[in-house]
Order: structure tokens, then C-alpha cells, then sequence
């Protein structure tokens, strides 16, 4: 999947929700889609970065997004259902999600761990998807195949030292992913597979490595192909399992 080759048109009419869509991996991932064929939800924190994804979509040709402004921190189970009951009158059914959003917290030992940023980083990178995602179960099983993308890493795999509720909170993603797998595995089109981008350079990675020179990893355009894949039909009846948008690297 690393260099799967995605037809120009994958997407096309596919409606797909993106959150954290405004910056790194989330703006590409959007603008990827739209690219495609795909009409993209845009969700996110920051209005102005929203808008300036929706500006570059608009002008490339590509078909209209639409803009859902939400704080996944603060965000209630009220307000997932309000967007659920918007996304119905306007489209109906929703073919695609990418959870994307996350925030990384602090890089240090568990001794020393803040609970506020602990509940802070759970918050946002858990509890606000498994909200949005069951507000959303409803129009993910009313398209004719739909694919859910929970973003992880590989200290969501391996839990390594410092890296806290960050780490934990990617292990929790990959539980909700096998467990949705699991309980949609013979009644419904829906499909629940989780994807860790790997090294990627943007604002998260220079803020977790401060002193790594950016230009060593691939840029969020790199790691497009796996992202297609796994939105797109050719992954169709792939589910319950957890893929790398970068292949291993070389061991010196
Ligand atoms: N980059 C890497 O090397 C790497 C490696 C492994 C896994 N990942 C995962 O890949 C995903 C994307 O990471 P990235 O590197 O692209 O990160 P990023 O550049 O920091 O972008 C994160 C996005 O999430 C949004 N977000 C954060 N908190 C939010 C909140 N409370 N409500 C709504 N939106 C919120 C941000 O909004 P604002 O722009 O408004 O702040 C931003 O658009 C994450 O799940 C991350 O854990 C990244």
C-alpha cells in the first residue's frame, strides 16, 4: 500500500470527514481526497485554517467542502449528535472518516505526569472520536461500503518511555478500531482499520523532536497513497487491522 497507485477519481462522490483538517497530515489528507473525487467534511479547531483548506480545494476545481468548526476537547455527546443530524439533511449517508486530531501532550516519565494534561490528551485523541463515531455509525452503515481510519502510532504498538497519554491514548484508538471491526464484521459494509503515518514532518513531529533536522522525514504528500487506499473501494473488506503509511525503514 506504500505505493498503491490511486485511479484519479477513487473518490469521487464519496463524502469523507476529516478531522484535524487544518494543519499537517489532516490538510493534505483533505485536499488528497478532494483531489480524488471526494466532497470533504473539514473538521477542526482553528476556523482559519479550515477556511484557508476550503479556499485551495474551491480553487483548484475540486468539489465543494464543507467546514465544521468543533474544539474536540470541549465537544459533548449533544454536540456530535447535532452534527450528525446536519450531515444527515445535507448528505444523507457518509462514506469515509479520517480521525486524525490529536494532541501530544507532555513528553515525560509517568511520575511526573500532569492528570489535567493526562485528561486533556485522552480527551481528544479518544473519548472525541468514539463520540463521533457513534453519532456517525447511523450514516456510515446507510453507504454502500464505508471505511473508518483511526490514526495511531508506533508507540500506540509498543509503549515507550516518556511519551505517556500520548501512547496510551493511540493503544485506546487501536482497541476502539478492532472492537467496531469485530462487531461489524458480518452485519454491515462498514469497514474499521487503523493507520500509523510514521514519521512525518510537521508541526507535531518539531515539537516532539525539537532538534531533528525536518527534512529527514517525508513530508504529509508522501504518505498519501496509503491514506487512498484505505478510504478508497480497493480496500473493501479489509478490517480490523492496523497498517503503516511508511515502509520499515532500513536498519544501518
Ligand atoms: N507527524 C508525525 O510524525 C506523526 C507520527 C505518528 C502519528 N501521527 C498522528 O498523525 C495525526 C496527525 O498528526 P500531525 O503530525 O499532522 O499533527 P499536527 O500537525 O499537530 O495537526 C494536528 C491537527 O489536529 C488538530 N487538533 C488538535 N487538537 C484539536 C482539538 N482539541 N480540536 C480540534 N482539532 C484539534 C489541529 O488543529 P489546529 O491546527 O487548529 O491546532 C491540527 O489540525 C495525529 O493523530 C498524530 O498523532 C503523526
Amino acid at each position: 500500500m506504500y505505493s498503491y497507485q490511486a485511479p484519479a477519481d477513487v473518490l469521487k462522490d464519496r463524502i469523507i470527514i476529516v478531522t484535524g483538517a487544518g494543519d499537517g497530515i489532516g490538510r493534505e489528507a483533505a485536499k488528497t481526497f478532494a483531489a480524488h473525487g471526494a466532497t470533504v467534511v473539514l473538521m477542526g479547531r482553528t476556523t482559519s485554517k479550515l477556511e484557508a483548506v476550503y479556499d485551495e480545494i474551491e480553487q483548484a476545481g475540486h468539489p465543494q467542502p464543507a467546514i465544521i468548526p468543533i474544539h474536540l476537547e470541549g465537544a459533548t455527546a449533544h454536540d456530535y449528535e447535532l452534527i450528525a443530524e446536519k450531515l444527515a439533511e445535507e448528505f444523507g449517508h457518509i462514506d469515509g472518516i479520517l480521525l486524525n486530531a490529536a494532541i501530544l501532550g507532555q513528553r515525560t516519565p509517568i511520575a511526573q505526569y500532569e492528570v489535567d494534561t493526562w485528561n486533556q490528551v485522552i480527551q481528544v485523541n479518544v473519548n472525541s472520536h468514539f463520540m463521533l463515531v457513534k453519532a456517525l455509525l447511523p450514516l456510515l452503515e446507510k453507504a454502500k461500503d464505508a471505511s473508518v481510519v483511526f490514526t495511531s502510532s508506533s508507540v500506540g504498538r509498543k509503549g515507550r518511555a516518556y511519551w505517556g497519554a500520548y501512547a496510551v491514548s493511540k493503544f485506546a484508538i487501536e482497541g476502539l478500531m478492532q472492537v467496531l471491526a469485530d462487531e461489524y464484521e458480518n452485519i454491515s459494509q462498514v469497514r474499521f482499520n487503523s493507520l500509523n503515518p510514521g514519521a512525518t514532518r510537521t508541526q507535531m513531529r518539531a515539537y516532539a523532536y525539537p532538534g531533528e533536522n525536518p527534512s529527514v522525514n517525508p513530508s504529509p504528500e508522501q504518505i498519501m497513497p496509503a491514506y487512498l487506499y484505505l478510504l478508497g473501494p480497493d480496500s473493501r473488506g479489509v478490517t480490523g487491522q492496523a497498517f503503516d503509511a511508511q515502509p520499515p525503514k532500513a536498519k544501518a
